[in-house]
């Protein structure tokens, strides 16, 4: 089977009251990890890569690779270009392969935003290549900042509507209180669910992204820290307010961070527990196992998506 577009699939999560899952992938092991779990399970699937990782791995490696994962498994996957940057990224992910793209304007003014997500539209779907596009800022509890200015990062719902309308966007990432990695909240973690629902109020049948949204999984982080990693006060977004948020009008879960940890736990044990193994296949085996794992869990208990393919 030929890589998807996120169409088809969207509208069945819609419907469907589930999400599906996007998963970051940077070399075989993660990408093996994830397609065995979503094979097992019966998911369709959203592979992502990131600039990172395109410079990490290079473009083609993750190509070839996504397209062993199509022959090996037979499922519907999507393979989709995160927070593309500018548009010579986007147009370099459309024609090198992949079905998906991301443009993230989001630092921008909404107008540069909406003129640049626009460029990447047209371009895409001239191609056959859907786009997602993002409104708002994602927080991070890093960042210094007083209620009001964390409130004015939240996405706008009438912006969100008029951002979509003016752009053809096929979907859209909003902020509402997620961010990227392993320390999205200092004190109890709130989602502003109110957006979402009047997002979806104004954009009947639109599929929204949630990025950031990954658990950071307590399990994980204590075998980081109890075998000689230092993670104090690693904190996620609770899988009920996942499940919510993917039973309204979230069809795409971005979730990279909770692979990182299970990979990263069962490295820091095998190694400490074998000191005398260096051969890679040794510790990546185990590794591999638990992308699986986490990903089997997200497919049935968080995303809804198993049984969907
Ligand atoms: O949203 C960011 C993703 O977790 C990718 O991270 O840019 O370090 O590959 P990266
Ligand atoms: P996490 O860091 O919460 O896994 O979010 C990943 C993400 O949003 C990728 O775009
Ligand atoms: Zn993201």
């Amino acid at each position: 089977m030929p890589l998807v577009t996120t169409t088809e699939m969207f509208k069945k999560a819609y419907e469907g009251g589930y999400a599906v899952g996007a998963f970051n992938v940077n070399n075989m092991e993660i990408i093996q990890g994830i397609t065995e779990a979503a094979m097992e399970e019966k998911a369709p699937l959203i592979l992502q890569v990131s600039a990172g990782a395109r410079k990490y791995a290079k473009h083609v490696y993750l190509v070839k690779l996504v397209e062993a994962a199509l022959e090996d498994t037979g499922l519907p996957i999507a393979l989709h270009l995160d927070h593309g940057e500018d548009f010579e990224i986007c147009k370099s992910c459309v024609d090198g392969g992949f079905s998906s793209v991301m443009i993230d304007g989001s630092k921008h003014s909404f107008e540069d935003n909406i003129k640049l997500t626009k460029q990447v539209v047209d371009y895409a779907h001239a191609h056959g290549v859907v786009v997602e596009g993002e409104l708002g800022k994602l927080a991070g509890i890093e960042d210094n900042i007083n209620v009001s200015e964390k409130d004015a990062m939240f996405t706008d719902p009438a912006q969100a509507q008029e951002f979509v309308e003016r752009t053809g966007v096929d979907s859209l990432a909003i902020a509402i209180g997620t961010s990227h990695g392993a320390y999205k909240f200092k004190g109890e973690a709130r989602l502003q669910f109110d957006i979402l629902e009047e997002v979806g109020r104004r954009l009947p049948g639109f599929p929204i992204v949630l990025h950031g949204a990954s658990s950071v999984m307590p399990e994980y982080v204590e075998i980081i820290n109890k075998f000689g990693g230092k993670m104090p006060g690693a904190k996620g977004v609770p899988e009920e307010m996942l499940r919510k948020a993917a039973g309204m009008a979230v069809c795409k879960i971005n979730i990279d961070t909770d692979l990182r940890l299970a990979m990263t736990a069962s490295i820091r044990q095998y190694m400490s527990e074998h000191p005398e193994h260096f051969d890679p296949r040794q510790y990546l085996k185990p590794a591999r196992a638990n992308i699986k794992e986490v990903v089997r869990h997200k497919l049935i208990n968080v995303l809804g998506c198993a049984g969907k393919a």
